[in-house]
């Protein structure tokens, strides 16, 4: 006996830590008082009880409870050896088995972390409430502040992590999440965002079961794509638009992402959030702290408008996205007008036309620049952005300033993340590209390559193509700034062996050093995130970009549900939206041009096609359409969202209404996209609508006459509200869009 107890020992000491010698760093001191820490918003709160061994849980997340003291009592009940409730921040070690937020290896090698609570402050600044708490681990000097920022108008909690390594070498980080929450309920239904390029953000519902769901990406730079950073979640029942407990959230990270939903062997569900670590270990070095990317949640307990609303407001007002005050001109974008094929005659006679509509801003897509490698089409030009003189001799300021003459704002496309292979920039910077390092064949996308942002040289460039681009005339106000590739060979001439994992950070980091100077030399530009269509619809890009672009696929029909699903957790105000020409280029759809229209004004409006094909009555129609959008565009843009029926429900028809703040105003659109035969009508339920006021109801965009009995007429909110209005919207693609304005 006494022999296999000194052979334990001597086991035991083989793989012991070395002890720590005298002046190490140290843990910081643990206090192990327990407490409550609640972070709350008007209506919301988040609580994190302090444990008997100084653990920091998570407690609970949903309807503000005003007297939080029983959470302390449960928690002197809880068992420090068998707890079914989960940490505050889910690490590798310790009591944990769960899917973990943080899984280091730390630098003597040892796997494990166990967080103990340190102190915390709270700090107000107006609407905003940040509370940051520190942990530092049992034994070891490496330390995690998390950072909880409640918007409290908004009933929005933002969360991310702070990650320090203080010992005596590097740390490697394998999984750092931002943040993980938990819910608990008899049933938990997600509902993720989602599909493909031309299809983004489909919708679809599944009940966890037991076990791991996870959205992710792993594409890096069009990340967001097939799968969104973004969820709700709805606890017990299928998700409602109405009622029923949900908790939404979305990560604002312009690269790989993943989202997972654990539901235990307790029942319970565990939410982790944060930056994908597929092939991404990060080397932190000592003294450095890795901040991972915000997690924006809200809880709502009258199901998913509510939710959405609350997300919006928080877009809108709290910085999550840039400028979301300023108002956003429509527009006549080149791309699907004119394509490559274009000369200064053709932009000038589009110009005109986009006076003529009375739309305010003419943007110059693709294929303007290039000269030894013209950009007349896909297959080269990127990354030499000088102005294609054979195109343009008069240069980019020749048209931009034809365009502020025509009382016209002017924009342009660049792409400035990627190359072509046949470019005078792929000859001089090869090692400037993705991938270069690893000596293999480098495969193409719409041919073309990614330049390596993790390399601060290439943040330079990329910092100067938009500084050049800018200079090129003092009369441009718009960058539609695009992305059409992803990540495959990855790699960076840049980063040395040890740290090749850490390009998919890095890369990310750099886009954002880019974006901040962009936004510290040009403050006022207005920027759209573009990446092949709905690549970056995510708050981390968000942050520096005023609109994006929603979809390449601008089928009035396709775009009912694209747009129905991004409106669940992105504002109005981000989403461009434009009529184009049919049959549409991506579907091959007929659509009439009303339809176009009362699909497209229900974003950002503008038109991509090219106006001389379009018939007088065609110019009339739209050129109304355009004045009536100018009128009602701050209730689009900041009103209320209400979604009263979905084109995934029964019915074939959708319908949204934007509310003015105090209700004094309404714009309700609504769409039939399948024939419904003579015996159905859209019944709409006007939820939203103050029930104490009258509102005269006016139909806009009518083409012969008005669609409803009541046009014209004045209804009590309570009428509108309970019983609604009933359309006679029966024929494939019919649609109507309608003022309210409160009169009494
Ligand atoms: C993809 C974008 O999504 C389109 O709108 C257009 O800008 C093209 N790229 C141009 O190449």
């Amino acid at each position: 006996m006494k022999k296999l107890t000194s052979i334990i020992a001597a086991m035991v000491l083989t793989v012991a830590p070395a002890a720590a010698k005298k002046g190490d760093p140290k843990p910081l001191p643990a206090d192990p008082t327990p407490r409550i820490i609640e972070i709350e918003t008007a209506n919301t709160a988040m609580i994190l009880t302090v444990d008997k061994d100084g653990s920091l849980m998570f407690d609970y997340y949903g309807k503000k409870i005003d007297d939080p003291a029983p959470f302390l009592q449960k928690n002197s009940y809880r068992r420090v050896d068998f707890c079914t409730d989960p940490a505050a921040y889910i690490t590798q070690g310790g009591r944990e088995q769960r899917q973990a937020s943080l899984a280091v290896t730390h630098c003597d090698g040892d796997l494990n972390t166990q967080l103990r609570y340190v102190s915390h402050e709270v700090e107000k600044a107006g609407n905003r409430t940040v509370t940051t708490i520190q942990l530092s681990d049992a034994v070891k000097p490496f330390d995690v502040k998390l950072v909880y920022e409640a918007c409290t108008g908004q009933d929005v909690i933002v969360v991310h992590s702070e990650i320090t390594n203080r010992e005596n070498g590097d740390v490697r980080l394998r999984n750092y999440f931002s943040a993980n929450i938990s819910a608990q309920a008899d049933r938990y239904y997600l509902t993720q965002f989602g599909g493909a390029w031309a299809r983004e953000m489909g919708m679809q519902e599944s009940e966890l079961t037991r076990g791991i769901k996870t959205i992710s990406s792993q594409k890096q730079v069009r990340a967001v794509q097939l799968e969104n950073p973004s969820f709700m979640l709805s606890l017990d029942h299928p998700l409602d638009e109405n009622s029923g407990n949900v908790i939404a959230g979305a990560l604002a990270w312009t690269g790989n992402f993943d989202l997972s939903f654990e539901v235990d062997d307790f029942d319970i569900l565990i939410m982790r959030a944060g930056i994908n670590p597929y092939s991404a270990e990060y080397t932190l070095r000592t003294g450095e702290t890795m901040v991972t990317p915000d997690v924006i949640l809200t809880f709502s307990d009258s199901g998913a408008g509510e939710a959405s609303r609350n997300l919006h407001d928080w877009a809108r007002e709290c910085g999550g996205v840039y400028d979301a005050e300023e108002v956003c001109p429509t527009l006549l974008n080149s791309w699907e007008g004119a394509y490559f094929d274009f000369d200064t005659e053709l932009l000038k006679h589009m110009i005109d036309d986009t006076a003529d509509m009375g739309l305010e801003m003419f943007v110059l897509d693709d294929g303007w620049f290039g000269n030894e490698f013209p950009r007349n089409n896909t297959k080269q030009g990127l990354g030499d952005w000088q102005v294609n003189r054979a195109k343009l001799p008069g240069g980019i300021d020749e048209i931009a300033s034809y365009a502020v003459s025509k009382g016209l704002k002017f924009g342009i496309w660049i792409e400035p993340e990627m190359v072509s292979p046949r470019s005078e920039l792929a000859r001089k910077h090869p090692d400037w590209v993705v991938g270069y390092n690893t000596g293999r064949e480098l495969t193409t996308t719409r041919n073309q390559w990614l330049l390596d942002l993790s390399n601060p040289d290439v943040q330079d460039f990329v910092f100067e193509v938009f500084d050049n681009t800018m200079k090129m005339s003092p009369h441009i106000s718009y960058i539609k700034w695009d992305a059409n590739r992803h990540v495959e060979n990855a790699g960076s001439a840049h980063l040395d062996r040890e740290t090749q994992s850490m390009f998919w950070v890095k890369y990310t980091q750099g886009l954002y050093n880019v974006y901040k100077r962009i936004r510290e030399a040009y403050p006022d530009v207005i920027i759209q995130a573009c990446a092949s269509g709905g690549g970056r619809v995510e708050y981390g890009a968000l942050k520096y970009n005023d609109e994006a672009w929603t979809s390449d696929n601008t089928d009035a029909r396709s775009r009912i549900f694209i747009q129905y699903g991004t409106s669940h957790i992105y504002p109005s105000v981000v989403m461009g939206s434009h009529v184009s020409a049919v049959p549409n280029h991506q579907t091959e759809g007929i659509t009439p041009l009303k339809f176009r229209f009362d699909v497209a004004m229900s974003g950002r409006l503008g038109m991509e096609l090219q106006p001389k094909n379009l018939t007088d009555d065609e110019k009339a129609f739209a050129r109304k359409a355009i004045a009536t959008y100018k009128q009602l565009r701050p209730t689009i843009m900041y009103g209320d969202l209400y979604r009263l029926h979905s084109p995934y429900e029964k019915g074939n028809y959708a319908s949204l209404m934007y509310v003015e703040k105090d209700k004094s105003k309404a714009v309700l659109f609504a769409y039939c996209f399948e024939y419904r035969g003579r015996d159905t009508v859209c019944r709409l339920k006007l939820t939203g609508l103050d029930p104490g006021r009258k509102y005269r109801l006016t139909e806009v965009n009518v083409e012969k006459k008005p669609i409803f009995w009541g046009e014209g007429m004045t209804f009590s909110g309570e009428f509108l509200t309970n019983e609604g209005v009933n359309l006679p919207l029966t024929k494939r693609y019919s649609s109507a869009v309608f003022v309210l304005e409160a009169v009494e």
